[in-house]
């Protein structure tokens, strides 16, 4: 393994050779890629996309026998490594330009892989849709030091939150005094096991969304949202977004919408009298122990029959309204595609160095490049003032 001060003394060489374009950091075009916990539900079907795109990525995860069986199923390299000490995480990627990092819940991992890929100088990508992992990625902290390395932090660059990144941006396009973002979707999604220990993770802790560019706390709120057949009930929950989409637009108060019917209201009300019971740690390993054993994820057939409709609302100070859809594939099928599409990008264009969402780094345009997406399809303006 090359040591870490060699390892520096490379990256720093190439570093040298990167472009600085009207006063931004630009790096490179990559050349090396890694899908990092390479055993698991959504990284196995990102790595079968990249091969059947002619890609060749180096699995790596923390178990060996699990990540070689995969690397030998599909013909790649591999290499395994804990995110234990980002400094051995570092070694491990000194050869590496970018990284997709698909271990989660990204609560336990990101903030290592980060840190190992500020020191190797390679490009970090990850899956989360996880507020806090967000805003430690999009910290002031982080952006510069990634600017200083001369790489891209992008987390989120699966379903969440691609599509609603790329509403987003397309909103504020259309509304650029936008003060308030409401975002949504519909689709019956089964879930993965990485995707339902994230939710048990944040079972406790209630509904988030952004405030006067804060993150906080909120009690349920309900809505009316077409998502494209008509009004639903919704209520708002706790996604990526109400992060990501302050950092793509700007735009200070930002709720996201799941639809809902009253005994689903009544079911999260409830759950609230259960939060300090859910955060305890004990509860939570019980319950991520039981989905270890029945969740396995959606099949190739229900990701091919489900699709997922995606709405956003913007709104200015004086009542202006202006709202957007578009249709995507399966949220699982979005997130195996928009990382390797990313990659390909990386392969052949110079970017701009910093904390990125998805849809500034590749436009708005991005989730209606992917297969089985439509475009942005129905932009309304109205003045509900
Ligand atoms: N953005 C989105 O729309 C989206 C979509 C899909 C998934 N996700 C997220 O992606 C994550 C993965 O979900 P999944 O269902 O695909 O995964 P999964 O099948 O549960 O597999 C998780 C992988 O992460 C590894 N891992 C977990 N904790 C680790 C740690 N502390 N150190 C090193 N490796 C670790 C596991 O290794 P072992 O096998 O050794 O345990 C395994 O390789 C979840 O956080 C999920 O919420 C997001």
């Amino acid at each position: 393994m090359i040591g870490y001060s060699e390892s520096l003394g490379r990256r720093f060489e190439s570093y040298r050779a990167h472009h600085f374009l009207f006063g931004k950091p630009i790096a490179m075009p990559i050349r090396s890629w890694m899908i990092y916990g390479a055993n698991g539900y959504s990284a196995q079907l990102i790595a079968e996309r990249a091969r059947e795109r002619g890609l060749t990525p180096i699995l790596a995860g923390r178990n060996p026998d699990k990540t070689r069986a995969i690397a030998e199923r599909l013909g790649f390299d591999w290499r395994a490594f804990s995110l234990d000490d980002p400094q051995v995480i570092a070694e491990s990627l000194n050869d590496i330009d970018a990284v997709i990092h698909c271990a989660g819940p990204f609560s336990a991992t990101s903030a290592p892989m980060i840190d190992a890929c500020l020191r190797a100088r390679t490009h970090y990508f990850d899956i989360t849709g996880e507020i806090p992992v967000f805003e430690h990625a999009h910290s002031e902290q982080i952006d510069a030091a990634a600017k200083e390395a001369g790489i891209v932090i992008c987390p989120g660059v699966g379903f969440d939150v691609v599509p609603t990144d790329c509403l987003a941006k397309a909103l504020i396009e259309a509304l650029p005094d936008a003060s308030h973002l409401d975002l949504g979707f519909h689709g019956s999604m089964s879930v993965s096991p990485g995707t339902a220990k994230t939710i048990v993770e944040n079972l406790g802790y209630g509904t988030f969304a952004r405030r006067n560019g804060v993150v906080v706390n909120i009690p349920l709120e309900i809505r009316e949202v077409d998502y494209g057949k008509g009004p639903r009930q919704s209520m708002s929950v706790s996604w990526g977004d109400v992060s990501t989409a302050f950092y793509t637009t700007g735009i200070e108060n930002i709720t996201v919408y799941w639809p809902a019917n009253d005994a689903m209201i009544r079911q999260f009300r409830f759950l609230r009298l259960l939060h300090p019971l859910l955060r305890l740690r004990s509860v939570q390993n019980f319950i991520k122990s039981q989905i270890e054993k029945k969740v396995e994820g959606p099949s190739p057939q229900k990701r091919d029959q489900q699709h997922v409709h995606v709405w956003g609302e913007a709104r200015n100070a004086t009542g202006k309204t202006v709202s957007a859809r578009i249709i995507t594939a399966n949220g699982y099928t979005v997130t195996q595609l928009a990382p390797v599409a990313i990659v390909e990008h990386l392969l052949q264009h110079q970017v701009i160095a910093g904390s990125m969402t998805p849809a500034l780094l590749m436009g708005k345009d991005f989730a209606s490049r992917l297969d089985g997406s439509s475009e942005i399809t129905e932009t309304e303006l109205r003045n509900s003032g």
